[in-house]
């Protein structure tokens, strides 16, 4: 079988649509809150994105607290996405892989699903063979990589809600994990996401068009 990879028409595209719709917004309308319904769902979206092992090696913070967002701002650039949101998503990955938090996830599956099955024990027993071994910021940064595909799942269910989302590495991480109590959770601030709606006049970006590699330089094709 062979197929081109061609783009596709945005009007045809619901995702794709959406996708264009959406940019990292640089000023957000204080006055605007996001609904909690659709806080939920873009939660429920992050918590449904898939990991590796399915481990989810990474926690949710939803930071709504004005005082602590606040204080946020004053580490992350002073971005004011962070204060003039009404959430602020603070995925926290776990500061290592350990035998317990291992085995709580293979037990969760083996009571979500009722059995167990021996090449999933196998597999489990290799996990802790190697992963706990590892060097505490090895384990780390693969969490965090695993956060990084929650952010994402989360920004595309923002767009799918019309909810305007920034991702935001510019921030101070340890200061964070400070104002926010994670490391005594065992957790490290991985990438943050505020949560609000554009205002539109005060927003350098909003009509600037999104600027992208063309699909020619992006893909290649092996057939
Ligand atoms: C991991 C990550 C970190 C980012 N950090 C910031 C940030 O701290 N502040 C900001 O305004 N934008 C930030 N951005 C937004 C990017 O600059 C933006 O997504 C990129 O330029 C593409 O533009 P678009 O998202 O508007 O389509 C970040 C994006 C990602 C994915």
């Amino acid at each position: 079988m062979s197929t081109t990879v061609t783009a596709p028409t945005p009007s045809s595209d619901a995702l794709i649509e959406r996708m264009n719709w959406r940019y990292a917004a640089k000023k957000m309308d204080p006055a605007q809150p996001v609904p909690e319904d659709k806080v939920a769902r873009i939660v429920e979206a992050a918590r449904l994105a898939p990991t590796s092992s399915g481990l989810q090696p990474f926690e949710l913070i939803v930071v709504t607290n004005p005082e602590v967002r606040a204080r946020i701002r004053e580490i992350a650039w002073n971005q004011a996405q962070i204060t003039d949101g009404s959430h602020l998503l603070v995925f926290a990955a776990w500061d290592t892989y350990t035998a317990e938090r291992i085995n709580t996830m293979f037990d969760l599956t083996n009571q979500v699903r009722g059995f167990t099955n021996e090449g999933w024990e196998n597999y489990r027993q290799m996990l802790l063979s190697s992963y706990p071994q590892r060097d505490a910021e090895v384990n780390f940064q693969h969490a965090a990589r695993q956060a990084y595909i929650a952010m994402s799942a989360a920004l595309l269910a923002a767009a799918f809600e019309g909810v305007d989302a920034t991702p935001m590495e510019g921030f101070d991480p340890a200061q964070l994990d400070e104002i926010l109590g994670l490391r005594a959770r065992g957790l490290r601030s991985a990438v943050i996401v505020p949560l609000g709606y554009r205002q539109t006049d005060g927003d350098w970006l909003v009509n600037l068009p999104k600027v992208r590699r063309p699909l020619e330089q992006f893909v290649s094709e092996l057939r």
